[in-house]
């Protein structure tokens, strides 16, 4: 069966790729189905935006689709920057002010408890939709540290480690990332559904849970 993925970003396609390694699965991201438009991530939560990718590219191909939306949430600043992550600085997105301002914000700050959240949805070619959360706690060093990755990473420290995201090894971050929580729940929950799909969609029709009004 095809998976559509309602990511046009290379690096989600690659890790989706290497989770969603089932027997006759074939994974297309967005760009790879001309004339799909950008779906605007408009919603107050994680899985108000992940179902409504999933959804709105799903009702157009006909294809059971995946999408993702995550971020970072800092105690200190109840929860922020939330699902404004990617703009917390402001327009256009842009990582190094997002690190700027967010540790200006905490320079006093004692609590520098963090965590990055995604949600992941799974919706059917008729627009039912699921998710799962995958969650890495953490903690808001004080100086930026490490070149690698993207976003929060150089300021990120995971639970039990001590380098930032953007030190370690990009192996390491992508086995305990939220991303790779949530893909690894993501599988383990609906690896059977979709393999059932395939060969049975729609006689033998899954039950999932409307979504849509979430
Ligand atoms: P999206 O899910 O791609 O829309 O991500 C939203 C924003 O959350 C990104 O632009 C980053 O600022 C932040 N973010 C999400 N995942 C990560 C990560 O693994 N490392 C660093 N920042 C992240």
């Amino acid at each position: 069966m095809k998976l559509l993925i309602a990511s046009r970003n290379p690096h989600k396609l690659a890790e989706i790729r290497a989770i969603f390694n089932l027997p006759g699965m074939e994974i297309v991201g967005a760009h790879e189905i001309g004339g799909l438009p950008e779906v605007l991530e408009d919603g107050r939560t994680f899985q108000a935006n992940a179902v409504k990718k999933a959804v709105s590219l799903a009702m157009l191909t006909k294809l059971w689709t995946l999408a993702d939306d995550s971020g970072l949430e800092v105690d200190a600043l109840n929860g922020e920057p939330g699902v404004y992550s990617a703009r917390f600085a402001g327009e256009p997105a842009n990582h190094t002010a997002n690190n700027v301002k967010l540790l200006s914000l905490l320079e006093q700050q004692e609590n520098r408890a963090a965590r990055f959240i995604c949600v992941v949805a799974l919706s059917s070619p008729g627009g039912r939709a699921q998710i799962v959360e995958g969650i890495c706690p953490g903690r808001i060093i004080r100086e930026t540290c490490g070149e690698q990755g993207f976003g929060y990473d150089p300021i990120f420290v995971p639970d039990r480690h001590e380098q930032t995201f953007a030190q370690m090894d990009a192996a390491l971050k992508n086995q305990i990332s939220h991303r790779a929580r949530a893909l690894k729940l993501a599988l383990q929950t609906w690896g059977e559904l979709l393999g059932q799909a395939s060969a049975d969609w729609p006689a033998r029709r899954p039950k999932l849970r409307d979504t849509r009004e979430a």
